[in-house]
């Protein structure tokens, strides 16, 4: 065989092993025999490195992490469904449809439904041009979405290319992409394991995991995906939506093998019953089931609302509920004070893991369902982590049961909670309070705020525990010594977690206004505040009524703001933070000349050796969020020398030249600037 043949050849069976591993599960290999294929074909394009094509499978993950996700126009709108959570609002879509087509013409007679699996994950929408796939896209707000194809092209039940037949031409499929049980078990004890948060359910996993930038990272995680939708543009589309799926199939497409053609709704029903509690022995996780009109030409006569399409409902599957002991009621204090009661339960199996806690809300509604310590419960899981109590079973109530009552002082620092007269929430109102502080530490460092990798938990409270850390800024004035004290910390966690400080500090400075926990800023919030204002320090002094002039900035936010930075320990706070080099100024409005953006602009800095906390990207960013240069070697036109340990030959020609040469103080006294802070939101 001739080198390109041989090549075409092992991709052709690597293909076909794919389909029985990943979409059969029926795989009739080894894995050890699967990656000898994998080798050999590595091997013979390293030998012919100019037959490698995109389409090899040995391509399907690229190489660097990538900046930023691209936003793309969907050509039609992703539409959402309808949702139906019981019998009679099901057979009412049916009457609906069939009194709708009647009124057009169709005999009122049993109509053909296809009834399929609902996959929980999120809907993408993949793009073939001449048989290649081009383009894998998020749902988005169903009007446009992110280019997500590297990622695409890493799940492996995903075709990379369409049998001949079909090469020529533009085609969309859609679906969804899920991640299988097994593979959400397993991310979540890795998480665990590195003191990370776990995901709350395998939909969350599968979202984030398509929301990573390195798709290395995210070929680990093993998403599949499951297709339901085919788009010929050329008009060339099947007569029947069983059709279509059957094509799909053919194509190489995963088509989630379950679904079936049901005549009236009866047959519907049966399907939904019948799913309800066989969807347990499924690989993944489905919420329930869709019904689409089969015959294509009815769809089009029933069309969409700006939503939904006529033809098509989802039927939700009722929660998963137990029963147990409310052993005892316990608080919880958060971050920003909220004491919120929780219930310590009997160990029970519900939807596959053991629970153990289970939220109640708050002092009135456990009080409005009259739930007390020691009832028989009735426990919900929906989609999130932990469960919810939906009712005590007073038939079973003992004598001695009594009446829960909320605790009058803080459990962690003994302080007198508060509640205002028209709120629900009890609140220890102590700032210094260490609860409060290690929800906010951990929200802080968390993956949606300022992103510190490895800074969980656990660790937040060994370092407050150890008192090294005793606000946000004590963070990036952490040294290795420090850190090997604590108990399973090792001098390569050490340079790891403060390298992950580091990075931290060149952040966009939404994320920190974010990281602060001023009530009310959400992420949103705080990226349009920062987009609208340039920097923090400007944010410090913008008047409420400015504030509220930001579109989508209410009173209500804009009073929490104003509160937070009058208060002077915040004002410090954020001060103290801005010293230690953390960024301030959102990238935008470096760019214009004004305000604190140009505090440094026509200076140039040059660095040499290894600075005592900041990497030289960190400091480079900074100096260049300020507007200021940075070069790689002195010259006379170099303002400053920023001096490290074990520094290079710059010094010596810095000296030479009479370049004025600075430490890392000095570098964040310049970058903190005491006439810091842009007047744009004045
Ligand atoms: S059909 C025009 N079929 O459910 C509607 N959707 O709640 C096209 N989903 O956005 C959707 N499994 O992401 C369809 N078998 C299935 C599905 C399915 C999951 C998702 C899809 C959609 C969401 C609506």
């Amino acid at each position: 065989m001739k080198p390109a043949e041989r090549i075409a050849d092992l991709r052709a069976r690597i293909r076909h092993h794919e389909e029985r591993y990943y979409i059969l599960n029926d795989p009739e290999i080894s894995d050890a025999e699967f990656d000898a294929l994998m080798k050999e074909l590595e091997a013979a394009e390293g030998e012919h490195p100019e037959l490698v094509t995109p389409e090899s499978p040995t391509q399907r993950v690229g190489g660097r992490p990538a900046e930023g996700f691209v936003s793309v126009a969907h050509e039609s709108p992703m539409l959402s469904l309808d949702n139906s959570y019981n019998e009679d609002e099901l057979s009412a879509f049916d009457d609906r449809l069939r009194r709708g087509l009647a009124d057009d013409g169709v005999a009122a007679t049993d109509l053909d439904y296809v009834a399929e699996l609902k996959i929980d994950g999120l809907s993408i929408s993949l793009t073939y041009e001449d048989g290649r796939l081009v383009r894998g896209v998020t749902r988005g707000d169903g009007f446009r979405g992110e280019d997500v194809t590297s990622n695409v092209r890493t799940i492996r039940a995903i075709p990379l290319t369409l049998p001949g037949g079909a090469a020529s031409g533009r085609l969309e499929i859609r679906g969804e992409v899920y991640l299988p049980r097994t593979m959400f078990e397993r991310i979540n004890h890795e998480r665990e394991d590195h003191d990370e948060p776990a995901f709350a359910n395998p939909r969350n996993a599968a979202a984030g995991t398509m929301r990573n930038l390195d798709p290395r990272e995210v070929a680990r995680r093993g998403l599949s995906a499951f297709v339901y939708q085919l788009i010929d543009r050329r008009g060339d589309v099947a007569g029947r939506h069983s059709e279509m799926l059957t094509r799909l199939r053919a194509l190489g497409f995963p088509v989630e093998p379950n679904w079936r053609t049901c005549r009236g709704v009866e047959a519907v029903l049966a399907y939904c019953e019948e799913w309800k509690e066989r969807r347990r022995s499924l690989q993944f996780d489905t919420d329930g089931v869709v019904i689409k009109l089969d015959e294509l030409a009815l769809r089009e006569r029933v069309g969409a609302t700006a939503k939904f399409p006529r033809w098509a409902i989802a039927f939700k599957f009722p929660p998963e509920q137990a029963t147990t002991t409310l052993l005892k009621i316990e608080v919880n204090v958060g971050r920003t004070g909220a004491v919120t009661p929780y219930a310590v339960l009997e160990p029970v199996r519900l939807s596959g893991s053991t629970i153990q806690m289970a939220t109640l809300h708050n002092e009135q509604e456990i009080a409005r369902r009259d739930i007390r310590p020691g009832d028989v419960v009735l426990i919900e899981k929906g989609g999130e982590v932990i469960p919810k109590v939906v009712k005590p079973v007073v038939s079973l109530r003992g004598p001695d049961v009594v009446p829960w009552k909320m605790p009058k002082e803080c459990p962690t620092c003994g302080s007198q909670l508060h509640k205002p007269e028209d709120e629900v929430v009890w609140r220890c109102v102590n700032i210094a309070c260490p609860a409060r502080f290690r929800r906010s530490l951990e929200h802080f460092a968390s993956r949606r705020a300022m992103n510190i990798e490895g800074l969980g938990e656990a660790l937040v409270a060994q370092l407050i525990g150890a008192g090294v850390v005793k606000d946000f800024a004590d963070l990036y004035r952490l040294t290795s010594p420090q850190l090997e004290a604590l108990e399973r910390m090792g001098r390569k966690s050490a340079q790891n977690l403060l390298e992950q400080i580091d990075r931290s500090r060149g952040n966009d400075p939404w994320r920190l206004l974010y990281a602060l926990g001023v009530r009310h800023v959400g992420e949103r919030a705080a990226q349009v505040l920062l987009e609208s204002c340039g920097s923090v320090e400007a944010l410090e002094d913008a008047p409420v009524e400015r504030l509220t002039e930001i579109h989508e900035i209410g009173p209500v936010l804009a009073a929490s703001v104003r509160e937070y930075f009058d208060e002077p320990r915040n004002r410090q706070l954020v001060e103290r933070l801005r010293e230690a080099g953390v960024r301030t100024v959102a990238p935008s409005s470096t760019e214009e000349a004004t305000g604190a953006g140009d505090r440094l602009a026509g200076r140039t800095f040059v660095i040499t050796g290894t600075l005592p906390t900041l990497s030289r990207d960190a400091a480079s960013a900074a100096i260049a969020a300020l507007g200021g240069k940075v070069a790689t070697s002195v010259s006379k036109n170099t303002s400053y020398l920023v001096v490290g340990d074990e520094p290079g030959s710059k010094l010596d020609k810095a000296r030479a030249l009479g370049v004025r040469t600075i430490g890392e103080p000095e570098l964040l006294a310049l970058l903190a600037g005491s006439e810091a802070g842009g007047d744009q939101c004045l």
